[in-house]
């Protein structure tokens, strides 16, 4: 498939697939990471972008919560600009096709491949008990992706480790069964791929964060903003400078600061030659509130139109019509009898 662009040349159209876990309050890192490319690309793609319950469901939930935020999380994702005429927006367990094809994939993936996840070591980490579904976690996100026989995967620097091992069980798959797996690449951003917490600037922000001062929630209003980032960690000196090692906290704001103002790094580091942190820090929240005024606006007439639900309607079945050819070419691979 192509797509004229430019009217000049032709940009081969691509499948793009990725998802966002209905846990916690998305934050601003979710958006600047993730959700930023995933608006931008439904221009030049097809893409196909899910909210992944039951990759949530991993660790324990509260159920009447997790339904509640799995129509949030999609209802922001559509605040965040994504549209329902250029893409498909859908949720994982509507699918069935996802949790089938896992287990397909779990013969194809070692223990010892998922034991090396960091993810799963950093969330295991200080569990009394962990799930078994917290292990395998990977293995459905690669069917996910798979499923969709997914060129590009738009996601912060924290899922680089588990595209390296959905590549590496698509090529699998592939030697062992004949060619059925389109081997998908990482689409990381060069900025924007780690925001750090505000408390402290060495871990990354966190939607499942205990401490709400530590990430920006979408939808936290312009006084919370202006209050999180005043009491954000920064570093001795006082020089606004972007330098990651020695001033992380700084660096982050700049960042922030960059992102939500359009500028390049050495034009935020510009805008405060002379000034000091505090003036970075208003003109940081300020640049925040401005960046997710639009969203909230229309995340506000989103839950009041019930627009979601059709949306999601939509999303699932334009997703099984993709989806299901392709578990039913993998079953018939594997040797399933056929029903
Ligand atoms: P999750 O919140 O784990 O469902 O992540 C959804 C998407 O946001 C994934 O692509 C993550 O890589 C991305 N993401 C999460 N936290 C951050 C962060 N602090 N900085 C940049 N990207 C992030
Ligand atoms: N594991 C991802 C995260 O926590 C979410 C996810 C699930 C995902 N399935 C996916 C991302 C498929 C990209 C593609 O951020």
């Amino acid at each position: 498939m192509t797509r004229l662009s430019g009217a000049k040349y032709h940009l081969p159209m691509k499948r793009v697939f990725s998802g966002v876990q209905p846990s916690g309050n998305l934050t601003l890192g979710n958006y600047l990471g993730a959700l930023r490319q995933f608006v931008a690309l439904q221009h030049e793609h097809e893409c196909f972008f899910c909210v992944v319950d039951l990759h949530a469901i991993t660790v324990p939930q509260d159920p009447s919560l997790l339904r509640a935020k799995t129509e949030e999380v999609a209802a922001l994702l559509l605040a965040a600009g994504l549209d329902p005429t250029r893409m498909t927006l859908f949720v994982q367990s509507h699918v069935p096709a996802h949790a089938e094809l896992c287990w397909i994939l779990n013969s194809v993936t070692t223990f010892g491949e998922l034991g090396r996840m960091t993810q799963f070591k950093d969330k295991a980490k200080g569990r009394k008990s962990v799930s078994a579904g917290l292990f395998n976690y990977p293995i459905l996100m690669a069917a996910d992706i798979l499923l969709y026989r997914t060129h590009l995967v738009p996601v912060g620097a924290d899922q680089k480790q588990h595209l390296e091992l959905t590549r590496e069980v698509a090529q699998r798959f592939n030697s062992r069964y004949g060619e059925t797996f389109v081997v998908p690449e990482p689409l990381i951003p060069k900025v924007g791929a780690r925001i750090m917490a505000l408390d402290d600037p060495t871990s990354k922000m966190s939607k499942s964060s205990e401490v709400p001062a530590s990430y920006i929630a979408l939808l936290d209003p312009p006084d919370t903003v202006r209050a999180k980032v005043a009491r954000a960690v920064t570093d001795s000196g006082r020089e606004v400078r972007y330098a990651p090692q020695e001033k992380p906290g700084v660096s982050n704001l700049l960042v922030i600061y960059a992102l939500c103002s359009d500028k390049s790094i050495q034009e935020a580091e510009r805008d405060f030659e002379g000034a000091g942190y505090a003036d970075l820090k208003r003109a940081v929240a300020e640049s925040v509130i401005e960046t997710l005024r639009p969203l909230q606006a229309r995340y506000k007439d989103l839950t009041v139109s019930g627009e979601v639900h059709e949306v999601l309607a939509a999303g699932r079945r334009r997703a099984a019509e993709v989806a299901g050819p392709v578990l039913e070419e993998v079953k018939d691979k594997v040797g399933l009898l056929r029903a």
